[in-house]
């Protein structure tokens, strides 16, 4: 049988994969595949591809299986409008034919237990939000590679969290339920190819027996001169790992409104204990 085709290899690793991979497999290879776009058609989305992929979501592993996730899909023009300028002036978002909103959402939970006439003391636990955050992500990422599946493309939008607050007023978020991060999915504009991002070595991020560092700036380097011609070839400003990650986390003022995070979770009805 054939092995997994070098070329997404290729351009996730370099030259740098040396063992014989899997078997080809056609999901394997559609998630090798994977890239973010943020350039869409204006193509809508057939019908029952929502249902498709929100099926996928659902089938997804769920913690003790709470299925502690929402997902809102927002068509309003004037509502996306508000998200962009919340995200630091995403257009995509306005632009791609769907725009789903995940939310973590322990509120369905505390509904059922009011109902039996019970009040739930674990929900507002920093370990239930992680539980449900875990649920929604892991939801979300069936819903991108099904989508990837059926030739569409798709990008998170974490900066939702510039304001979370003000999205959950827009979407009229009950307590015990806050926005994770939004997805923009729709077909790639073919003008605005993007290309399929390098990662790391994998030996930096896949250890055996316990953690170790050894070799790892040797391979950050690698990776860096792998990333940047990337960014060359995207026409992208050209960063190495390590400058990316300054960029990023350096300075608090980078986290924008997220700095806020913890106060806002807490008005959303997490104590985070
Ligand atoms: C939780 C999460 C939030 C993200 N938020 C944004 C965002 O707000 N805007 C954006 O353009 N990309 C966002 N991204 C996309 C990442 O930048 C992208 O996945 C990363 O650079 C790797 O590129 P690739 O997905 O093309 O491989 C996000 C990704 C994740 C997983």
């Amino acid at each position: 049988m054939a092995a997994i085709p070098n070329e997404s290899l290729r351009r996730r690793y370099g030259d740098a994969i040396e063992k014989p991979l899997a078997p080809s497999n056609a999901i394997v290879e559609a998630l090798l595949a994977h890239r973010s776009v943020r350039h869409y058609l204006q193509t809508p989305v057939p019908p029952g591809i929502l249902e498709t992929i929100i099926a996928a979501a659902q089938s997804a592993a769920t913690s003790s299986n709470l299925q502690s996730w929402t997902v809102i899909n927002v068509e309003s023009p004037q509502r996306r409008q508000r998200f962009a300028e919340i995200a630091g002036g995403q257009q995509h978002i306005v632009e791609a034919p769907l725009f789903l909103v995940w939310v973590a959402d322990l509120s369905r939970a505390k509904r059922q237990a009011q109902r039996h006439g019970a009040e739930l003391a674990a929900t507002h636990y920093l370990e239930s939000l992680l539980f449900s955050s875990i649920d929604v992500a892991l939801a979300a990422q069936n819903a991108v590679v099904a989508s990837e599946a059926l030739g569409l493309s798709s990008v998170y939008i974490g900066a939702l969290r510039n304001d979370i607050a003000a999205v959950a007023e827009e979407l009229q978020l009950p307590q015990n339920s806050f926005p994770v991060f939004g997805l923009c999915v729709g077909y790639a504009d073919p003008a605005k190819e993007t290309e399929i991002k390098p990662r790391l070595p994998q030996a930096a991020v896949l250890h055996h027996e316990v953690y170790s560092t050894a070799n790892e700036e040797v391979l950050v380097d690698e990776y860096s001169a792998r990333l940047q011609a990337y960014y060359r070839d995207q026409q992208l400003p050209i960063l190495s790992w390590p400058e990316l990650v300054l960029k990023r986390l350096q300075h608090v003022v980078t986290l924008g409104g997220r700095v806020k995070v913890a106060a806002l979770l807490r008005k959303q009805g997490f104590s985070l204990d």
